[in-house]
């Protein structure tokens, strides 16, 4: 365990900075929260209170304000940052292109002036499998070359771009690019979980609505692609891991002088959209009806990460099972049906 620190998380009332939050303050370190609640609820810090027993200080605020975020670095002395912030369905980044671009792109931007003006060069950044485009083969590994297919993909490569020009240009920088696969599941209290406004775009979250009677029933979105069973498959990553691999990566960052990693976090293994329905009705007793429709566009047949570098560099590797992600998903579910 690493002596207490203090982090600046941003976006840490969202649903995987809020686990993180637990997590750190588990550990002992200080939090302090920036989040413009945008994608969020308040409520989330009396989750955290409840289940730390601590208050992480929280500032309200968005990070496309320069001067606030620089009020915030002001008042504290920071050791690291850990920057969740940022819009993220894929659908909408499509629709609202320049929404996605102005906030995930100057909020970046503002957070980086700000780190440098303060001195503070310790960065985890949440990036995304999504980087990996649609011309790589699985398992994915660091190596291979990056595109992207929406303009939310567009931001996460962009910003990878500006972290790696950030340190080509002061390498006091020492950063960490976290490749996320797709995180899912809730803490094990029930107290937190993922709480999508609107139709869930993402898998985990509509089959948790069907189950606990919110909606009808899952479409399954392509029946013929060349995968186990004719459905997509992902690699899922327990929530409870994910932040886990962040606490790793804080830990690598405070041994090294310096520096620009890139790695993925995520389990190596393959679900598909059948096998999650599955484990999903097993956990809960509930039926989870479903229907095949056609494919969604730009989704790919296969997703998974090749994870060496991350058990390599930061001694990290997954230990959730499929079962917990839905137990735990479920127990969020049921004891929330509406979310916070
Ligand atoms: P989330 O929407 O629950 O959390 C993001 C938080 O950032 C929200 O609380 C939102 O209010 C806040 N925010 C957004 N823009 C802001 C701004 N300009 N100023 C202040 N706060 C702002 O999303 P999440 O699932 O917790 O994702 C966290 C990060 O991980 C995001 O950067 C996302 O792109 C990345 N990621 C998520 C997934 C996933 O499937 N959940 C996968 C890969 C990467
Ligand atoms: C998983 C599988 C769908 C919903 C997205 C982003 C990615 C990353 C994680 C942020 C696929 C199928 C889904 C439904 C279905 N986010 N599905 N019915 O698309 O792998 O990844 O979230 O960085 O960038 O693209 O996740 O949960 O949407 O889909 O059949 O109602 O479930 O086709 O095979 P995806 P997902």
């Amino acid at each position: 365990m690493s002596d207490s620190k203090t982090i600046l998380v941003t976006g840490g009332t969202g649903y995987i900075g809020s686990h993180c939050v637990v997590e750190l303050l588990n550990q002992g370190d200080q939090v302090v929260i920036v989040d413009n609640l945008m994608n969020s609820s308040v409520k989330v810090l009396d989750r955290i209170q409840t289940i730390t027993n601590k208050t992480p200080i929280f500032h309200e605020i968005d990070l496309c304000d320069a001067d606030a975020l620089d009020a915030v670095f002001a008042q504290h002395q920071f050791d690291a940052v850990i920057h969740f912030a940022g819009l993220k369905a894929v659908g909408e980044s499509s629709e609202l292109p320049m929404l996605y671009y102005r906030n995930n792109l100057v909020s970046t931007m503002n957070l980086l002036d700000a780190m440098q003006a303060h001195e503070v060069y310790q960065l985890v950044f949440s990036s995304s499998a999504t980087v990996y485009g649609d011309n790589n083969q699985v398992p994915y590994d660091e190596s291979m070359p990056t595109s992207a297919t929406n303009p939310y993909g567009q931001t996460k490569l962009m910003i990878e771009q500006f972290l790696m020009d950030a340190f080509a240009a002061n390498s006091q920088w020492n950063i960490v690019a976290l490749r996320y696969f797709n995180p899912v599941g809730a803490h094990p209290s029930g107290l937190m979980g993922e709480d999508p406004k609107g139709i869930p775009n993402n898998l985990i979250p509509y089959i948790a609505q069907v189950a606990v009677g919110r909606r009808e029933q899952l479409q399954v979105f392509g029946g013929d692609y060349d995968t186990v069973d004719g459905t997509g498959v992902r690699d899922y990553l327990h929530v409870t891991d994910l932040v886990l691999g962040h606490v790793r990566a804080l830990d690598y960052l405070y041994k090294q002088t310096s520096g620009y990693q890139a790695v993925n976090l995520g389990t190596g293994k393959g679900t598909s959209v059948v096998e999650m329905v599955d484990a999903f009705k097993a956990a809960s007793g509930k039926p989870i009806p479903y229907k095949i429709v056609a494919r969604r566009p730009g989704d790919l047949a296969e997703v998974y990460a090749n994870t060496d570098k991350a058990s390599q560099m930061l001694g990290w590797t997954a230990a959730c099972s499929l079962e917990d992600m839905c137990v735990d998903t479920w127990n969020w579910q049921q004891k929330n049906p509406q979310g916070y």
